[in-house]
């Protein structure tokens, strides 16, 4: 052994007072173990087998010496799924305003990505222990490890590009909820089914848009995890729901539904697109007059979805087609959607009869352009 390896090392000393008290959720549940180590949800098991044969390596498996090409960044970026870039309003920015405009909503939405992520690394531990079954443990526990990764990627882009955002309020109260309720089976639907189901649609869909070549292999690698996150909460709550009482049902409709809100109601409070807005001011866009000019080319929006396959935004493209599949859209809960829908767009509305189903292969999907 070398000299360098026995050398006892200074302990690190860190700035802060420890234990350090910071932003903080009560998060109560029970642990719960379980005494049975056959697998009993096959397919869980399955997806925890092709998780550990899907490990990557972040600081390994990316090139993180390449510059972001500016170009191509600021040519193909997408807002939530919006194909703003398609349109006449933004083919007659100057390129310096389009890369501004390309630069500061992508770290807002990578941003919100990054603190996402950091909620679902929690709520994935948390996990580990509120699942009875387990397979749903043991799953659990290898998206605990993803989330890390993910993490660790999107602090690492955001920094190549501007500067970490603040959370958006309505992406923190979600994760507050979720962290906080006690039930193992609201926690899966609120963040496997909607908040997962939105992150890989989101991402999936700036994976589609990008011409960005580290951003491209970034977020093919994030969201080939994501689609099996969103799996997961598929078989596994496919394997319970049946069994649930009418109320029980209810309540996770319910709670499914309040996540959904949160984040796309106007109602609810400071939404995504308001936030995004506020940037387009600070670059001197002026969002009224952006979103009248957009509102007459609402034509060649319409084609440039149609191209993409007909899906209208992360909760009517995925998330709604995810809780019809597990048994989770009663009339009842329709109803709120609807009703949230029509408050929210008023006249463009058109019914939820029109939604794409869900696809079969989530994880060839995320690498289809369709
Ligand atoms: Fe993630
Ligand atoms: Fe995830």
């Amino acid at each position: 052994m070398s000299s360098a390896e026995t050398r006892p090392t200074a302990p690190t000393v860190l700035p802060e007072r420890h234990p350090h008290e910071g932003d903080a959720v009560e998060a109560g549940l029970q642990a719960l173990y379980s005494w049975n180590y056959d697998s009993e949800i096959d397919e869980l098991r399955t997806l925890y087998a092709n998780a550990l044969d899907r490990q990557w390596i972040a600081l390994r498996d990316l090139d993180w010496e390449q510059e972001i090409d500016r170009e191509a960044f600021s040519e193909t970026i997408s807002i939530g799924g919006f194909p703003i870039q398609e349109t006449g309003f933004w083919k007659d920015l100057r390129p310096e305003t389009r890369w501004e405009v390309s630069r500061r909503s992508a770290a807002f939405m990578l941003s919100n990505f990054l603190h996402g992520e950091q909620g679902a690394l929690m709520v994935a531990a948390q996990l580990v222990n509120a699942v009875p079954h387990m397979d749903g443990k043991f799953y659990a526990a290898t998206q605990t490890l993803d989330e890390a990764r993910h993490v660790e990627v999107f602090a690492a882009y955001i920094q190549k590009l501007d500067e970490v955002h603040e959370i958006a309020p309505s992406l923190k109260t979600l994760l507050d909820s979720v962290l906080s309720t006690e039930s193992w089976m609201h926690k899966t639907v609120g963040m496997q089914v909607v908040t997962e189901g939105l992150a890989l649609y989101s991402f999936r869909d700036m994976r589609n848009a990008t011409r960005e070549p580290l951003l491209k292999q970034l977020l093919t690698l994030v969201a080939r995890d994501e689609a099996r996150h969103t799996g997961y909460g598929i078989k596994y709550l496919n394997a319970v729901v049946p069994s649930l009482s009418d109320a029980e049902r209810a309540g996770l409709e319910d709670f499914a539904f309040e996540a959904a809100r949160l984040l796309i109601d106007s109602r609810a409070g400071y939404t995504m697109r308001q936030s995004v807005m506020d940037l387009w001011k600070d670059v001197g866009i002026d969002p009224a007059e952006a979103m009248g000019r957009l509102a007459q080319e609402r034509d060649t929006i319409r084609a440039a979805i149609a191209r993409n396959g007909g899906r209208r935004g992360p909760i009517r493209g995925f998330v709604i087609p995810t809780l019809k599949s597990i048994g989770l859209f009663s009339d009842r809960i329709r109803d709120h959607f609807d009703e949230m829908f029509t408050a929210n767009l008023g006249a463009a509305y058109a019914g939820l009869d029109e939604d794409p189903e869900l696809p079969e292969d989530l994880e060839a999907w995320v690498e289809a352009s369709g």
